[in-house]
C-alpha cells in the first residue's frame, strides 16, 4: 500500500506532517518523528522580530525600521543573541540526520526588512518555508484591503527572495474566506495551511492579570477546518495542509477525503507522545486496506464540493438536512 504523496512539490512518504510547535525545535524529537512515520516536519517558528533583532545586531547597512515597539523589546530581552544561529544549525543538523523534508517556519505579521533575510533559511538547507501569517485586523483603522495588501506584499517579496517552495499558514478569520484563499493560492505559493490556531487570551480573576488560555486544541475544533477544506479544496490552486483538531487516524482520513493534500498534527502529539505518529500512520493504512485503496489519490477529495456545485447552495442543503433531523 502506498501512502506517499507530493506536498509543495516535495515527495513525502506519508501525508501526516508534524506541525510547527515546541516539539519540532529539538533534533532528537525530529529523528523520532521520522522514525514513527512523519511525512515531513515543520520546525518551530521564529518570530519576525527575532529576525529583525538579528539583523540589527549584525549589520548597520540595512537597519530595519522601528515599527515594532514593545514586541521587539520583548524579543531583545528574552531571546538569546544567538537564537537565529541556533535555528540555522537545527536546520543543518536536521538535514544531515533526516531523509524526510524539513520545513522552516517564520511567524510574521508585517511587510518589513525581515523578508530579505529569508535567504538564510535556504542557505541553511531547509526544503520549504511555511509562513505563519499572524495578521488579524486588530485596529479599527485596519481594513480587509489593508490585510490583503500586507499578505500580497509579503508573498510577492518572499517569492522573489527565495527559490524554495513557500506555504502560508492562515487564520480561520477572514470575512471573505473563499475569495481570499483562492486569490492567495494564485500568487505562486505552493501550499496553504488551514488553519493557524490563534492565540487565546484568558484572565486570572484573583490576580487580575492576563494569563494564557489552554494551548492545545480540542478534538471538536476539527470541524471548522474540515468545512473549509471541503469547500475550498477543488478551487484552490495550491496544496492544502489541514491543521487544527486532528487527533485520530479517522480524522486524517476525513481531511484527505475533504481534499487536503497533507494533514498536520500537534496537540495529539503533545497528548499522546511522538510515537503516536506511528498509530496515525498505521490507522491510515488500515482504513485504506479495509476500503481497498492502494494509494491516496484514489480517495483524496472524494467528499469535496465539486467546482460545478455552488458552495453556498451545497452548505445550505447540508444545513437543512442537519436541522431537519432535530425534533
Ligand atoms: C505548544 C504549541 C506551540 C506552537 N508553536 C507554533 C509555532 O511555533 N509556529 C506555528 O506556526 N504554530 C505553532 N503552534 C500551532 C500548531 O502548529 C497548530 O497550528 C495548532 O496547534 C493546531 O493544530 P493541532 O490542533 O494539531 O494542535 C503551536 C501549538 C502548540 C500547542
Amino acid at each position: 500500500m502506498d501512502t506517499s504523496t507530493k506536498y509543495l512539490g516535495l515527495q513525502l512518504k506519508s501525508p501526516i506532517i508534524a506541525g510547527s510547535c515546541g516539539l519540532t525545535a529539538n533534533i532528537d524529537n525530529l529523528v523520532k518523528l521520522e522514525e514513527a512515520g512523519a511525512g515531513a516536519v515543520i520546525l518551530k517558528s521564529v518570530f519576525e522580530e527575532q529576525i529583525i533583532y538579528d539583523i540589527k545586531r549584525n549589520t548597520t547597512v540595512m537597519a530595519p525600521t522601528d515599527n515594532y515597539g514593545v514586541s521587539y523589546e520583548y524579543i531583545a530581552q528574552h531571546v538569546a543573541d544567538d537564537s537565529m544561529a541556533k535555528y540555522f544549525s537545527l536546520i543543518r543538523e536536521a538535514k544531515k540526520r533526516l531523509t524526510i523534508p524539513v520545513i522552516g517556519s517564520i511567524n510574521c505579521y508585517s511587510y518589513e526588512n525581515w523578508l530579505t533575510y529569508a535567504t538564510k533559511f535556504v542557505e541553511a538547507g531547509c526544503d520549504a518555508l511555511e509562513l505563519n501569517m499572524a495578521i488579524l485586523a486588530y485596529e479599527p483603522s485596519t481594513s480587509a484591503d489593508d490585510i490583503e495588501r500586507t499578505f500580497n506584499n509579503i508573498i510577492n517579496t518572499l517569492r522573489k527572495a527565495v527559490s524554495i517552495p513557500i506555504s502560508i499558514k492562515v487564520s480561520p478569520y477572514f470575512t471573505d474566506m473563499a475569495k481570499s484563499m483562492q486569490q492567495l493560492s494564485w500568487m505562486g505559493i505552493q501550499g496553504m495551511t488551514m488553519f493557524n490556531k490563534s492565540m487565546q487570551i484568558d484572565i486570572d480573576t484573583d490576580t487580575m492579570t492576563l494569563k494564557n488560555a489552554p494551548k492545545l486544541s480540542n478534538p471538536d475544533e476539527i470541524y471548522n477546518t474540515m468545512r473549509w477544506v471541503v469547500i475550498l479544496s477543488k478551487i484552490i490552486r495550491c496544496d492544502i495542509s489541514a491543521s487544527t483538531g486532528v487527533y485520530t487516524a479517522d480524522d486524517v482520513v476525513k481531511m484527505l477525503l475533504a481534499g487536503a493534500g497533507t494533514v498536520q498534527v500537534v496537540s495529539c502529539l503533545y497528548k499522546n507522545g511522538l510515537e503516536y505518529m506511528r498509530t496515525l500512520n498505521d490507522g491510515l493504512r488500515e482504513w485504506m486496506a479495509a476500503k481497498g485503496y492502494e494509494n491516496i489519490n484514489q480517495f483524496r477529495g472524494k467528499m469535496a464540493v465539486r467546482p460545478s456545485e455552488k458552495a453556498s447552495i451545497w452548505m445550505r442543503t447540508q444545513f437543512m438536512k442537519y436541522f431537519a433531523e432535530i425534533e
